[in-house]
């Protein structure tokens, strides 16, 4: 039997919608941007290329047919700016919001400039959303909202103190969504993603998460390190899941559904250790040399939470949620993806 997934991108490709994707040259947002355009649906791409590239747009563009890339049209532009968002929300019916400035410690460094682009770049999206009488608003929230709360797996009303200015922008992102839920009428779904992973997730610099660092490292030979003893474990979920878990989210007609945050995640733990010992023996099967490198140990980092593992059911039974790809296949696709690009 179809799953609710397949039957929606059947009933998509007959029926084309006008979407909008913030942060569409980054990671998240490339690959929401390359699913959409193979269910050809007109879409609106925004970046301001802060943490994006323009060779993940060129990537999608080669992996889309002719027709398909020119139903997509880019704006340079930032959601700082209302006028901007205004502009990218005219005539828009789903929005995708996934512009923000990403990684915890990058907000421990510099928590004004967070705020800036997670904050008030979202309250500026809600606004041109909410005023562009679009059908839906789906953001990415963040699995850091769950904090100090030690309860595991994580059940979405079980929130704990932020751990960082990261996680206080992410929850106040909810606060508002919900507000504009209660006060205007708005129709917003938000997705706590846990540990996305997958292609063009960007390898480099000072905040590149682990996994695209990891990969990086081992297919050209570099040092890597762990940030404390390797037990710390994530709930890593392979992007085709996000994927799904977006446009799920943003047709879902269920009233039942609508202004609620939800887990998108697998619903697996995985340790630091056993994710190495994973991506290596995936490198080592084409870099021969990978197999001997070893990871070297570093202190704890701040604000990082000890274990995260998501209770996944509520986006199960709302909104007809089945992740398709475990760990292991993802990092498959993943392993694929970085040994063509990177070596
Ligand atoms: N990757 C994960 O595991 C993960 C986990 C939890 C939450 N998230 C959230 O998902 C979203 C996407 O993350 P990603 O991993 O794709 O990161 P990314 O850095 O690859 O993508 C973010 C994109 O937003 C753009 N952007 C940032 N500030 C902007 C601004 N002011 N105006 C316009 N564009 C702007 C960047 O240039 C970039 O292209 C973010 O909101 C992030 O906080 C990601």
């Amino acid at each position: 039997m179809a799953t609710k997934y397949e039957k929606l991108q059947d009933e998509l490709k007959k029926s084309p919608a006008r979407w909008l994707v913030t942060g569409v040259a980054g990671f998240i947002g490339s690959n929401l941007l390359e699913t959409l355009l193979k269910l050809n649906q007109q879409v609106v791409g925004l970046d301001n290329f802060s943490t994006g590239f323009q060779h993940n747009l060129d990537q999608v563009r080669e992996l889309v047919g002719k027709d398909q890339w020119q139903r997509f049209s880019f704006v340079e532009a930032d959601i700082r700016k209302l006028a901007d968002c205004r502009s990218a929300c005219a005539g828009i019916d789903y929005v995708l919001h996934q512009a923000a400035l990403g990684s915890v410690p990058r907000s421990i460094d510099d928590p004004i400039l967070t705020n800036e682009n997670n904050l008030s770049g979202f309250l500026n999206m809600l606004v041109a959303a909410r005023d562009a009488e679009v059908k839906r608003f789906v953001y990415a929230a963040s699995s850091s909202t769950y904090g100090d709360h030690p309860g595991l797996p994580k059940e979405e009303d079980k929130i704990g103190r932020p751990l960082s200015p990261y996680a206080v922008t992410k929850y106040v992102n909810e606060l508002y969504a919900d507000v504009f839920a209660r006060t205007y009428g708005f129709k917003c779904i938000g997705l706590r993603y846990f540990n996305i992973f997958g292609r063009r997730q960007d390898p480099n610099g000072a905040y590149a998460a682990v996994m695209p660092k990891w990969f990086a490292a081992l297919i050209r030979g570099e040092e890597l390190f762990i940030n404390g003893d390797g037990e710390t474990s994530r709930d890593f979920c392979y992007i085709d899941n996000c994927v799904q878990a977006n446009l799920l989210a943003a047709v879902s007609f269920d009233e039942a559904a609508l202004n609620q945050v939800y887990n998108v995640a697998f619903g697996e733990r995985t340790s630091l250790n056993e994710l190495f010992l994973l991506i290596r023996e995936r490198v080592a099967e084409v870099v021969k040399e990978a197999a001997k490198q070893e990871p070297e140990y570093h202190d704890f980092r701040p604000g990082d939470v000890r274990h995260s593992l998501a209770d996944i059911s509520k986006a199960k039974n709302l909104l007809g949620y089945e992740p398709q790809f475990s760990v292991r296949a993802g990092l498959d696709q993943a392993a694929a993806w970085y040994i063509e690009h990177l070596r």
